[in-house]
């Protein structure tokens, strides 16, 4: 792991620890006799993860007939790990969305792509193999966590200038963030996943969205967060402080499985339920 990137994550109070519901929807989550009320429960504790669940779980991202309206069925419907997973999300959301905007950084832009992204990797998810949409969601929606941490750091890091270099130059930021800082927000990334101690899968999913075929076991999730990432760019949905489209690895496309005739559903799919996510995580 790269120790600068350590260090930083380490400097950044608010990502001390996650919520210690999820620790504890963590622990039940693998006991396999746990009641679905039992972890309904764990989640009721915190009024503002089970609010949160219960929109993600009655928005247009799932489309349930009807409503559901408590954590208990929300845990019956979607399954015991995908409810963590979506625990996860909200307490990220929760954890950044009362961050301060920042007047050189697109905060809000920032949050609309990673929310596009995150959907459209859940719509990926649900045609591929191994599907496991909350887990794509929740890895679309932290890809560039790294970039908002680095966002912390604009009056000690050339941030800023690196970001205007790229622009002026049609570089992507990402690949000359290890030439101007030393490392990349992937090494952030997965500094902060190491701490957070998050499930593997959403670890590699996250960390190697520029590289998907480098993940050691998580090569089909890790093209998922890729191609998501680029769909979100493509369809021009929130703002990663890169201009540009990043190209789309052909390997990742062939990894990833979903055929090219189902793509037009997909995005369609991505551009209804993207106002309805916006409404969520922007409301107070
Ligand atoms: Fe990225
Ligand atoms: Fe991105």
């Amino acid at each position: 792991m790269n120790s600068a990137a350590r260090q930083l994550v380490d400097q950044v109070k608010k990502l001390g620890t996650l919520p210690t519901v999820y620790a504890k929807v963590n622990e039940l989550v693998n006991d396999p006799n746990c009641p679905a009320s039992k972890l309904g429960a764990a989640i009721s504790n915190d009024q503002v993860i089970t609010s949160m669940i219960l929109r993600l779980v009655n928005s247009a991202l799932y489309g349930f007939p009807n409503y559901i309206d408590t954590v208990t069925k929300a845990v019956t419907i979607i399954g015991f790990k995908q409810t963590r997973d979506l625990v996860l999300a909200s307490s990220v959301i929760d954890m950044f969305k009362k961050g301060q905007a920042q007047d050189h950084i697109d905060m809000e832009g920032f949050w609309k792509h990673s929310i596009a992204a995150a959907i459209s990797a859940k719509a990926l998810a649900a045609h591929m193999a191994k599907s496991d949409q909350e887990a794509m969601f929740t890895a679309g929606l932290l890809h560039d966590i790294g970039r908002l941490i680095l966002f912390e750091f604009t009056e000690k890091l050339p941030i800023k200038a690196l970001i205007a270099k790229c622009q002026e130059k049609e570089l992507l930021v990402y690949k000359s963030e290890r030439k101007v800082l030393g490392f990349t927000h992937m090494d952030v990334a997965e500094a902060l996943f190491v701490k957070w101690n998050l499930p593997p899968v959403l670890k590699e999913a996250a960390v190697f969205h520029h590289s998907p075929m480098m993940a050691p076991r998580f090569k089909e999730e890790a093209s998922c967060i890729h191609i998501a990432d680029a769909m979100a760019h493509a369809m021009q949905l929130g703002n990663s402080t890169d201009a540009f489209v990043p190209m789309v690895s052909q390997q990742a496309w062939e990894v990833l499985g979903v055929p090219l005739d189902k793509m037009g559903a997909i995005a369609k799919q991505v551009k209804v339920q993207y106002p309805d996510l916006i409404k969520i995580f922007f409301q107070d």
